[in-house]
């Protein structure tokens, strides 16, 4: 049994994570439920609420117990609102910081991080290694990029060990998580299919892609959540995607998802976004060798959950 702290445990992708340890495993959680919802974590979970920015309430919540790993998901993740909002994005990096710190003072010698594909900017091939150059192209995927040599940093002078880990495009559902500020794809058709939104703003079709739009690999949190129980165990600190190996373009997708609700979906073409690379795919042959890892879920799954979701709701 490993003493887990899973900071962020209280969000989407914590929430599936802290579930699964459970049960196997000694599980506290940190949350400020700016966005987390504390009834989607079981009853044997210690729940902590406060900020990562408050170091005197990472010092209380430390002194509670010994923890083994500290799991790091608390962050804002809206790249678009990065660009505007340097300040507010900073606070990803001053909580890493802070964290970082107060390991070292408590003697906690583990950490796995949530880092993100964001960290590769505007890559020059299709299928991404994880020692492609790293050059973010928003100031989001800066503070993940500055996050993860911040943890380089620790693990040479304080000993602290990580198992970072760079995430695709994470989707589908498995405790019934509904985005309150949707900014990704998937629960943006879903609000489309449920006629909260008009339609669906298709960011340029005039990519070298196969149909024209952007192409990505997206990856089910339930499959994202087991690689972070397999990331208890890796002896040897590293940097690992997860992804599947695979890429769907945006029509592609819409043509899922209007399989699985039965409706057609409105979308309109408009302009590029800026920083949005033609194709975004993990190579994902290093988190299968040192994790032991692959996905199971298809696409299919991945929006048959999500909609699934939004229809109780
Ligand atoms: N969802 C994705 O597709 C994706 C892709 C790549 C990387 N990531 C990263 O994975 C992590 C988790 O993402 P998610 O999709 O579950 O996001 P989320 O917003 O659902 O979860 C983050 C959680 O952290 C909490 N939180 C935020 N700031 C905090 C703070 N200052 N103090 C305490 N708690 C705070 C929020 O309340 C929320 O519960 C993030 O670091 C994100 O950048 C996500």
């Amino acid at each position: 049994m490993v003493n887990v702290l899973v900071i962020g445990g209280a969000g989407y992708i914590g929430s599936v994570v802290s579930n699964k340890l459970v049960g196997d495993h000694d599980v506290s959680v940190i949350d400020n439920l700016s966005k987390g919802v504390k009834s989607l974590l079981p009853g044997e979970v210690s729940f902590y609420e406060g900020d990562i920015l408050d170091v005197e309430f990472l010092r209380k919540v430390f002194s509670k117990k010994n923890f083994d790993v500290v799991m790091h998901f608390a962050a804002l993740k809206d790249a678009g609102e990065s660009m505007r909002d340097l300040a507010k994005y900073s606070q990803n990096i001053i909580g890493t910081i802070n964290i970082l710190n107060v390991m070292v003072e408590f003697g906690v010698k583990k950490i796995v991080f949530s880092s993100s594909a964001a960290v590769y900017g505007e890559p020059g091939q299709k299928v991404i290694s994880e020692d492609h150059l790293v050059n973010p192209v928003n100031f989001y995927g800066f503070t993940k990029l500055e996050s993860e040599r911040l943890i380089k940093w620790y693990h040479k002078q304080k000993g602290i060990d990580f198992v970072v880990l760079r995430y695709f495009n994470v989707a589908g559902d498995s405790l019934g998580y509904i985005d309150p500020f949707a900014s990704n794809i998937f629960p943006i058709i879903c609000e489309v299919l449920s006629g909260k939104r008009k339609s669906l703003e298709v960011f340029g079709d005039d990519y070298d892609t196969r149909d024209g739009t952007c192409i990505r690999d997206y990856i089910h949190v339930s499959d994202l959540a087991d690689a972070h129980i397999k990331a208890l165990s890796v002896k040897d600190s590293c940097v690992v995607n997860l992804g599947s190996s695979k890429g769907y373009s945006v029509l592609e997708l819409i043509k899922v998802f209007e399989k699985v609700s039965g409706k057609k979906i409105s979308f309109e073409v408009v302009g590029r976004r800026h920083g949005d690379p033609a194709s975004l795919i993990a190579s994902n042959k290093k988190a299968e060798k040192v994790l032991g890892w692959v996905p199971v879920h298809d696409l299919e799954s991945m929006a048959g959950s999500t909609w699934d979701a939004y229809k109780k709701n």
